[in-house]
């Protein structure tokens, strides 16, 4: 038999102590908490699957290239090699250095949107929601309707449903729709993947009508990845060719670097159109800083220079795909009802599927997050009723998997907390709220059990 088993692509040169608590602990930690794992301090997770966001472990490239920071305060040489290196990938003219994803969400929206605009995207993410409402316009999700089936197998359940597209700009009129957006991979939807087909499609409406295309590009590295394995044509092509034809079609990006540019912190707001980079970069000044930093120091700029390019290689994205689908799988098989087929960054429960018997207003991704701590230590995220509240079209919890941090029996481990859950399914009841804050209450909400 030739030997199979993917490896990790790399070895562990610095360890990060990980600490136990007992289960009576994590009761009362838990109701410290509001049964919001927010609110829970860090050390009291054994295994941290709140986020993939800016949790990675950098590489001994990038810790080198940390020394090599520049930190002037413009034009530094941090700047040009963050520039050349997005560029490299993305091909937009303008490249924006911002603190995070949603500061460059902030900036897009406070410049293009405001009331009245509406915003297409397959689904928004929380903070791309939410920037596009607090400049009064409305934020639209037209995911295909696979996309809402979590145990639907279609091997793009992220596209978006260009019919629903054109019927929207029939109906509210292309004046009012300012840029349309493409989320890859869909993280509110699943980590599903739009297919370049899709991108293509939707490309051409909105050159069609003269609308603008950005992709929220958080994770576009794991989405090549998944065109070259399921899409006809592409698996001859490397991810960065992949992802280069796909930002082609689109005219500009806003982008998280604290995920698949693999740094803790970072992102940045990309377009070509020389007017529109210009309000941006005022507004940038404005609340970020100088438009070579925009709110980061020299060497987080040096860390994503060369993170983003790892992100694109193959070893990485082939173990990265196979040990979340490793997850995925291994629970599916105990018949732990998932999101299908197993995302890019994270492994999707659905609730509702789990606790049939916890009304959705009762929040069952709250429910079955607070078991999943109390059973194991393990911190996941609720994607439900609590992020989204009515808009919510399925109740998730989410296990997403920072990059390069957990080994093969961490997962096996997570495995058998999630397993010994499902045995006792039955007793977990759903929750009320206590308090909520008027933007994003997920955050801060807290609840308690029903009786
Ligand atoms: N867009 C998507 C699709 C995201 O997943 C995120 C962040 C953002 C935008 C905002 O980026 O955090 O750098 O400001 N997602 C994280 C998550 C927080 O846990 O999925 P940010």
């Amino acid at each position: 038999m030739p030997v199979r088993t993917i490896i990790e692509p790399f070895r562990i040169k610095s360890v990060e102590p990980i600490r136990w608590t007992t289960r009576e602990q994590r009761e009362e930690l838990l109701k410290a908490a509001h049964y919001n794992l927010f609110l829970l301090r860090a050390d009291d997770v054994l295994i941290d699957l709140l986020t993939d966001s800016g949790t990675g472990a950098m590489s001994t490239h990038q810790w080198a290239a940390i020394m090599e920071g520049d930190e002037s305060y413009a034009g530094s040489r941090s700047y040009d090699r963050f520039y050349n290196s997005v560029h490299d990938i993305v091909g937009y003219k303008h490249i924006i250095p911002t603190h995070q994803g949603r500061a460059a969400e902030r900036i897009l929206f406070g410049v293009t949107c405001k009331k009245g605009h509406v915003v297409p995207n397959n689904t928004h993410f929380d903070t791309t929601r939410a920037n596009v409402e607090f400049v009064g316009a409305e934020a639209v999700d037209l995911l295909i309707s696979e996309g809402r089936q979590p145990s639907s197998q279609y091997p793009f359940k992220g596209n978006m449903d260009v019919a629903a597209l054109e019927a929207l700009i029939e109906r509210v009129g292309r004046e009012r729709i300012p840029l349309v957006m493409l989320t890859v991979t869909n993280n509110s939807g699943g980590g599903q993947p739009v297919s370049m087909e899709n991108v293509r499609q939707v490309s051409a409406i909105c050159k069609r009508h003269g609308i603008p295309l950005y992709f929220d590009a958080c994770r576009f590295a794991e989405n090549a990845w998944f065109i070259k394995l399921r899409e006809p044509g592409y698996v001859d092509k490397t991810p960065k060719e992949i992802a280069q034809e796909m930002f082609r079609h689109g005219d500009g990006c806003t982008m998280s670097a604290k995920k698949d540019g693999m740094a803790n912190i970072g992102g940045f707001l990309c377009t070509s159109d020389d007017l529109l980079a210009q309000q941006e970069k005022d507004l940038l000044i404005l609340t970020e800083g100088y438009p070579t930093y925009g709110g980061l120091a020299g060497r987080d700029l040096e860390a994503i220079a060369v993170g983003i390019q790892e992100a694109l290689q193959e070893d990485y994205l082939r173990y990265r795909i196979a040990s979340t689908a490793y997850l995925g799988n291994h629970i599916d098989e105990a018949g732990v009802p998932i999101v299908q087929p197993p995302g890019g960054h994270a492994i999707y429960i659905d609730a509702r599927a789990f606790l049939p018997h916890v009304p959705s207003d009762q929040f069952p991704g709250v429910a079955l997050a607070a078991e999943l701590y109390l059973e194991g230590g393990v911190r996941s995220v609720e994607i439900g009723t609590l992020m989204f509240a009515g808009s919510a079209q399925m109740d998730l919890v989410r296990l997403a998997m920072p990059r390069r941090v957990y080994t093969q029996s961490h997962v096996d481990y997570l495995v058998e907390v999630i397993i010994e859950v499902f045995r006792n399914r039955e007793k977990i009841k759903g929750m009320r709220l206590t308090y909520e804050a008027p933007f994003l209450r997920h955050f801060t909400a807290r609840l308690t059990p029903v009786d």
